[in-house]
C-alpha cells in the first residue's frame, strides 16, 4: 500500500474536483491511500493536509472550484520553505504526489522532480488553455460556454440600443478563450494578446458593419491584448502574486471609451472577470479532467515520475512537465477563421 499526495495550485478551474475523484477513487480501489494537500504548495509548507476518502468526493464531480482549497505559493522564493515541504513530505510518509496546476504550480513540481528528485506527476490545468504539451486543458470549455451565453445575452440588449458592446474576457497570455467564444457568440471583432491591435482598424470594422444596416456590434477583448498606442498589458495596481504575475484588467473600460470616442456610438462594457471561473464544469470538461486523474494514478503505477496527462487528438497520454512550461499560443489559423467573419 502506497501513500499518495494531491495538490491543486494557481487559479481555480472548473474539473478540479474531477480530478481529485478520479484520482482518490482510482487510488483506493487499487489499495492505496490518498492525502489531500490543502491550498497548494501551502498546504505541504505549513502541514495541512487531510486523508481522503470515498466519502471525502462523495458528490463533488459537478462543483467548480476545488476541495482541496488553492494558492499561488512558490516554496522556492525561501529556502526554508523547501525544508519545510521536505520534512512535512517524510512527516506525512508520502510515497508520491500529483499536483494540479498551471505553468506555476507544474513549475514547481518539474523544480522538486529534476533538482530534488521527488516522485511527482502532473496534471495540467488552466480556463486560458495556454499550457503546451495538451491539446486542451479542462476548464476551457466552461469558460467559453460562459462566455458564450453572457455574448448572446447582450447581443439581444446591443440590438435594442444600437450600442457597441465591449466584453473583457481572460486570457493573459494567449486568445483562446476570446476565439472561440467570440466564434461561438458571433463577435463582429475579437482582439487577443498574440496580436497587436490598432484602435483605428476596431472601429473601422465596427463601421462597416454599421454600413451594412448592422446598427450594433460585439467586440471581444482578451484581458492581456494590447494596443499598438500603449504597447502595454493594462493591470490593476503594481502588485505581483509569488510568481511575478500582475493582476491584468482595465482593457476593455480603455478600448470602450476610446471606441466611444472615435465612432461617436455609444458604448458599454462588460468585464466577465471570474464569472469565467466559477460554477460547474461542462460535460466536457468533466470527462477530460476524470481522464487526466486515472491517468496521473497510472503514472505513479508505472512510476513514470516527471510526466503528466496529456490530451492528445482523443487518447490520453504521458508527456514530461517540462513540456507545459512553455505556452501555447492561440493558432493563427483559428483566429483566421474567426475574423472571416469580422465586420
Ligand atoms: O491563469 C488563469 C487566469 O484565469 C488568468 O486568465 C487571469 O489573468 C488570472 O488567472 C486571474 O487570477 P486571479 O484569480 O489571481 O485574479
Amino acid at each position: 500500500m502506497e501513500k499518495i499526495g494531491i495538490l491543486t495550485g494557481g487559479g481555480d478551474c472548473p474539473g478540479l474536483n474531477a480530478v481529485i475523484r478520479a484520482v482518490v477513487r482510482r487510488s483506493l480501489a487499487l489499495g492505496n491511500d490518498v492525502l489531500g494537500i490543502k491550498n497548494g504548495w501551502a498546504g505541504l509548507v505549513q502541514g495541512f493536509v487531510e486523508p481522503l476518502t470515498y466519502f471525502s468526493v462523495s458528490g463533488i464531480l459537478p462543483r467548480g472550484g476545488t476541495i482541496l482549497g488553492t494558492s499561488r505559493t512558490n516554496p522556492f522564493k525561501q529556502v526554508e520553505q523547501v525544508q519545510k515541504l521536505k520534512s512535512n513530505w517524510q512527516k506525512f510518509g508520502l510515497n508520491s504526489l500529483v499536483a494540479v496546476g498551471g505553468e506555476d504550480t507544474l513549475g514547481v513540481a518539474h523544480k522538486l522532480f529534476k533538482q530534488e528528485g521527488y516522485p511527482i506527476v502532473g496534471v495540467p490545468k488552466t480556463i486560458d488553455n495556454d499550457l503546451a504539451g495538451t491539446d486542451y486543458t479542462f476548464g476551457f470549455d466552461t469558460a467559453v460556454q460562459i462566455v458564450t451565453e453572457a455574448i448572446d445575452r447582450l447581443h439581444t440588449t446591443a440590438e435594442s440600443h444600437k450600442r457597441v458592446m465591449v466584453v473583457e474576457v481572460m486570457g493573459r497570455h494567449a486568445g483562446w478563450i476570446a476565439t472561440h467564444s467570440g466564434m461561438a457568440g458571433g463577435a463582429d471583432c475579437i482582439l487577443v494578446p498574440e496580436k497587436k491591435f490598432n484602435v483605428d482598424d476596431v472601429c473601422a470594422l465596427i463601421r462597416k458593419r454599421i454600413d451594412r444596416g448592422r446598427e450594433f456590434a460585439i467586440v471581444v477583448v482578451a484581458e492581456g491584448a494590447t494596443p499598438d498606442e500603449t504597447h502595454q498589458v493594462l493591470t490593476k495596481g503594481g502588485h505581483v502574486d509569488e510568481f511575478g504575475h500582475a493582476q491584468l484588467g482595465g482593457i476593455g473600460d480603455w478600448l470602450g471609451k476610446q471606441i466611444e470616442h472615435k465612432t461617436g456610438i455609444e458604448t458599454r462594457v462588460t468585464v466577465l472577470g471570474h464569472v469565467q471561473r466559477g460554477g460547474t464544469p461542462t460535460a466536457y470538461d468533466r470527462v477530460l479532467a476524470t481522464r487526466f486523474g486515472i491517468k496521473a494514478v497510472e503514472l505513479i503505477r508505472e512510476k513514470q515520475f516527471g510526466y503528466m496527462a496529456s490530451l492528445r487528438g482523443t487518447e490520453i497520454v504521458a508527456v514530461p512537465i517540462e513540456e507545459a512550461l512553455n505556452q501555447k499560443l492561440l493558432d493563427p489559423k483559428v483566429f483566421d477563421d474567426a475574423s472571416v467573419f469580422f465586420g
